[in-house]
């Protein structure tokens, strides 16, 4: 069974991109965290970045029978409607995280057109966010 790992525009800069705000860790860091904490139920991790809200939709097409999704939409968070649609026919359930406490930063940031459809949102927390996630997903999910 496969975890989709789902992140959008700019978080494959992740460790050189604003560290004040983001962390130094990278993807491949968050990757490795995830992928330690899903073992335990035997999930493999699927990681997919891409800069497009387009290929973000066919990536979460093409994992439609995954177990779950950690889904990060960047700054899709703020207008991303196809997104939105597409996770509302995910049949799965998955959470939102965000590295950055949102709700702290500029006041575009602090509504996400996704939240409603999350089973739980994370933010603030950094590359911790994840491996929260990671967990609450491998309680979410019956056995
Ligand atoms: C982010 C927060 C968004 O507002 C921003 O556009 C990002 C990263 C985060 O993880 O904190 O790209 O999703």
């Amino acid at each position: 069974p496969d975890l989709l790992l789902l992140n959008g525009p700019n978080l494959g800069m992740l460790g050189v991109r604003q560290p004040e705000i983001y962390g130094t860790n990278t993807l491949a860091d968050i990757e490795k965290e995830v992928a330690a904490v899903v073992a335990e139920r035997g999930w493999n991790v699927v990681s997919v970045q891409r800069e497009g809200e387009g290929e973000l939709i066919h990536a979460l097409q093409d994992h439609y029978d995954s177990v779950g999704a950690i889904v990060n939409p960047g700054a899709l968070m703020i207008a991303g409607w196809s997104l939105r649609d597409a996770l509302a026919a995910y049949p799965r359930p998955w959470i939102e995280v965000h590295l950055s406490n949102v709700w702290a930063r500029e006041p575009f940031r602090h509504e996400s057109v996704i939240s409603p459809l999350a089973s739980g949102v994370i933010a603030g927390m950094g590359m911790l966010g994840y491996r929260l996630a990671a967990q609450a997903l491998t309680s979410i999910v019956p056995r």
